[in-house]
Order: structure tokens, then C-alpha cells, then sequence
């Protein structure tokens, strides 16, 4: 049988001038993902049969990155332009298995996989030698703008620099997505030149090329907020705002609950159970899991964390790399970090840093303290202003306070230090022994009380200033 499948060739070789980065664009970070990452994904969503990667600048950070099954690499030295991209991938065509290659630009991210079948569905149906991915837009600057014929043929693509006073108004614009019958793309590859204003290879003259053979070239329309391309930082900051509010969407439709929709800041991999209610402001990211009836107030930043059910965030908190138990309640301004598991109904107030400790259930360290390199047990208080005073300048050491521990306020506790279970330690404390289980420790200088010292001292003062 003849074969019917497509293949995908994805642009991604060019300097990104505009972005006026060091890096290649595909290479920066959008809403939790490479925005190359995105590409790829839909690439392999789509189902082609095979991938192809046009690299170039900075060639071995991208192959670094977007390394994986399926992906082949191809290597465009020189970039001069996206019809020069697809003469050097001519080898991999020539050996291609499909009968249709897709075009995709690396730098167009909101693209979704249906509309990539979509538009191949139409392009076999109309029989085409090449349909365009189109869209209209308000303001079709710096996009090719396409020039119909009569039906539903379009003549040519006429980019920026070219076009005339009249093209330039035209609002239908390339997507700089293109589908092609594979067979005719290699026929007519060799008849792109330098011999225009850009002076590159422009895929996009293949249109008019096509025309001059009289072979059929039709355009597909994209749904609207599908195939915005990132040129500037002006629309990765855009393309950014509509995958975020995607993400809302589809965590909205799963019973989670949002103060603005808008406002929060979701990466793609992050799972919400229903009844969670995130505040304006959160910052959700990497593999973090929150689970069902959360509270997240406000401008908190979870990254690579567990919550359990009913858990509660307030204001402000930077949570990095943690698990939390259910019914904990942490912050406003709490610092949990690398490592940090926290039992069931633990309370952690404000102005507390938490460091690869665990705190067991029920334990409170409600203000001011900071614990590293700690094993809490359960139900014990962690006074005010406590802080374990874990590092000697060279290497972390570990402090132990076992369970229904009273810490008084103010304490230091120099690890290695281990407080037995049901202990107290007296306010104001510098711990630097072990404490035995269920006593009373009291590490401070006695307090002497000097009466009439301060009138004493007023007199001398008096004193001394008349002579
Ligand atoms: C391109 C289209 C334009 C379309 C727009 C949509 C061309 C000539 N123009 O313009 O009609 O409206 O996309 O966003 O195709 N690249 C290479 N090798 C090169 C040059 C570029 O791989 O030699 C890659 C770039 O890395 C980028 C993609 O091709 O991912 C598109 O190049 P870019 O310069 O951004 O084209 P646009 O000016 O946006
Ligand atoms: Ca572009």
C-alpha cells in the first residue's frame, strides 16, 4: 500500500536576532518548558513518522537539549534562511518515508497537535502540492502575508521587506507552518535563490514557485490564538500569558479554584486536586503535586513539592523541594527548602527557614527560627527565635529533638545535640550537650539584678559633664 503518513521538519537553526540573547531562542524558558519543547511535543502528539531538528547556532547546546527517541538532527551551518534549512535537510527528504512534510517554525509554541493533522487531513483532501498554515491577526507586521487568487488558491507569500503599500494591509499572514508533498518540495527545492531583498532561501517563494508550475497551492486557516511566532521578548512574555491561562483553564475544569485565573503562574507537569484554592499571584512549578481542599494565599512559589490534602500556604512562602502532609499549615513568609518532609498537621509560622529536616506530625515552629540538617519529632514547640546551629564553617551537622519537646524561646542549639523526648529547655538557652529525656535544661548566664545602679550611673553622668 502507498505510504500516507507525514513527517516533520522543525526550524529551529536561525541566530534570533530580535531576541538579542546569547542563546538560542529554543533554548529559553516559557512557562515550564523550553520553548523548543513545545515544538517537539506537538510534533510527536501529531504522530509523524519521523522528526527532524534544523540546529545551527550554538548547535551542540541544542542537540544537549532536545536529545530524545524519534528526533533526528540536522545540521545547517551557515543559516541562510528557512528555504536554505530544508536544501541541506534535502538528504534526510530524499530517504523520508511519508508522502507529506510538515514545516513547523520552532519558534511558534501555542501550536497544537489536532491542528497539525488538521492541516495535513485538508492538504491531502484538496489534493494540494502545498497548503499554508494561515491566520489572521490585528497587526500582521514582520509576517509573511499571503496573496490570493482566484478560489481558494494562493499565489504567493510576500514577506515584510517586500511587500508593497497595498500587500501590507493584507491581515492573513503565514504561520511560517507550511505542508508540502514531499515529492514536489524535492523537485522544486533547487529553484529557490538569494535573488530578493532578504537575500535568503525564503521557503515562503516555494509558493510562487509552485504557481509558475501551476501546481495547486491552498492555505488552511488556524484557530486564532494558535500560531503566534516569538521573535521579541515583547511575545514570549505574551505567548507565556496564554499558556498560563491555558493551564488555569484546564485545572479550572478539574475542580481546582482560582482568585484570577489570569494571575497565577502554572507549569505544565503540576497536578491540583479539586477543591484547592490557589490565590493571585502563586507560582506553581517543576513536579510539584498539591492535593485536594488546599488553601494557597497569595505570591507564594511551590517548586518540586508534595502537599498533601487540606494543606494550607499563607502569604508570601518559598517552598522548594519539600513534602508536606496534610493539614500542615505554613507561612506567611516560611522558607521550607532541599529536602524538607513535614508530618501531618505541622505548623510552621512566619520568618521560619526549614532545611533538609523533618518535622514530625503535629510539631509547631510558629516564628523566627530557623532548622537545618534537624530531626523534629511529634507534637513538640519549637520557641521563638530558635535556630539549630548546624554548620562549623566546614560541614552540616545534625540536631535531634525528639517528640513532645518544649524549645524555649531564643534558643541556639548546637548540633550535634540530641534533646531527649519530653524535655524543656528554659528561654534564651545555648544547648551544647545532649539532654536527657523528660528534664529541664537551663544553658544561660544567671541574671544578677543591681539595685540603684541606674541613678548611681545618672549622678556620675551629671558629674562628669559640669567639669
Ligand atoms: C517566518 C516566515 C513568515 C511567517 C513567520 C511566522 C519565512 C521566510 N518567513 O518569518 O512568512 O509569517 O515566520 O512566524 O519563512 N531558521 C532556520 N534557518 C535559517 C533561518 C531561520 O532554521 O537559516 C529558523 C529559525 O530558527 C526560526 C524559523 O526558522 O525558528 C523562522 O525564522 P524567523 O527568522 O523567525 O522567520 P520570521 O521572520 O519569523
Ligand atoms: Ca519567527
Amino acid at each position: 500500500m502507498k505510504q500516507v503518513g507525514f513527517s516533520i521538519v522543525i526550524l529551529g537553526a536561525g541566530k534570533a536576532t530580535r531576541f538579542k540573547s546569547e542563546r538560542p531562542k529554543l533554548l529559553h524558558a516559557l512557562a515550564g518548558r523550553l520553548i523548543g519543547e513545545y515544538v517537539l511535543r506537538t510534533a510527536t502528539a501529531a504522530g509523524a513518522q519521523r522528526i527532524y531538528l534544523i540546529i545551527g547556532h550554538k548547535a551542540e547546546e541544542m542537540r544537549k537539549a532536545f536529545t530524545r527517541p524519534g528526533v533526528e538532527f540536522i545540521e545547517q551551518k551557515e543559516q541562510l534562511g528557512t528555504g536554505h534549512a530544508l536544501i541541506v535537510a534535502r538528504p534526510e527528504l530524499e530517504c523520508c518515508p511519508s508522502d507529506v512534510v510538515v514545516v513547523l517554525v520552532g519558534d511558534a509554541p501555542l501550536l497544537k497537535p489536532e491542528t497539525v493533522t488538521a492541516l495535513v487531513a485538508t492538504h491531502k483532501k484538496q489534493r494540494a502540492a502545498c497548503t499554508i498554515l494561515t491566520m489572521r491577526v490585528e497587526n500582521p507586521t514582520g509576517y509573511g502575508r499571503i496573496v490570493r487568487g482566484t478560489g481558494k488558491r494562493v499565489r504567493a507569500i510576500v514577506e515584510e521587506k517586500v511587500a508593497s503599500a497595498a500587500q501590507k494591509k493584507i491581515r492573513e499572514v503565514n504561520t511560517g507552518i507550511l505542508c508540502f508533498s514531499r515529492r514536489l518540495l524535492l523537485a522544486h527545492l533547487a529553484e529557490l535563490s538569494q535573488a530578493n531583498a532578504q537575500k535568503e532561501f525564503l521557503l515562503t517563494d516555494l509558493v510562487a514557485i509552485f504557481n509558475r508550475h501551476r501546481l495547486n497551492v491552498t492555505a488552511f486557516e488556524a484557530p486564532a490564538d494558535e500560531a503566534q511566532g516569538i521573535n521579541d521578548r515583547a511575545q514570549l512574555a505574551e505567548v507565556a500569558k496564554v499558556l498560563y491561562l491555558r493551564r488555569a483553564c484546564a485545572l479550572m475544569a478539574e475542580g481546582v479554584t482560582f482568585t484570577d485565573p489570569e494571575a497565577v503562574y502554572i507549569d505544565p507537569d503540576v497536578v491540583i486536586g479539586p477543591d484547592t484554592e490557589v490565590g493571585v499571584g502563586v507560582s506553581l512549578r517543576g513536579n510539584t503535586r498539591l492535593g485536594s481542599g488546599c488553601h494557597l494565599e497569595p505570591y507564594s512559589t511551590i517548586t518540586d513539592s508534595v502537599l498533601g490534602d487540606g494543606v494550607t500556604v499563607r502569604q508570601s512562602c518559598v517552598i522548594t523541594n519539600a513534602e508536606i502532609a496534610a493539614r500542615a499549615a505554613i507561612g506567611p513568609f516560611a522558607h521550607l527548602r532541599m529536602g524538607s518532609t513535614l508530618g501531618a498537621d505541622v505548623r510552621i509560622g512566619n520568618f521560619v527557614e526549614v532545611k533538609h529536616s523533618t518535622i514530625g506530625r503535629g510539631t509547631k515552629a510558629q516564628h523566627l527560627t530557623y532548622l537545618g540538617d534537624a530531626t523534629v519529632g511529634e507534637r513538640t514547640n519549637i520557641g521563638a527565635g530558635t535556630i539549630t546551629c548546624n554548620y562549623d564553617g566546614a560541614q552540616k551537622i545534625p540536631t535531634t529533638i525528639e517528640d513532645e519537646v518544649f524549645i524555649g524561646s531564643g534558643n541556639m542549639l548546637v548540633a550535634p545535640v540530641r534533646i531527649g523526648r519530653g524535655s524543656y529547655t528554659a528561654a534564651g538557652s545555648t544547648i551544647t550537650k545532649d539532654v536527657e529525656p523528660e528534664s529541664l535544661a537551663i544553658a544561660r548566664t544567671p541574671q544578677v539584678n543591681k539595685p540603684g545602679w541606674a541613678g548611681e550611673r545618672k549622678k556620675n553622668q551629671t558629674h562628669n559633664s559640669k567639669r
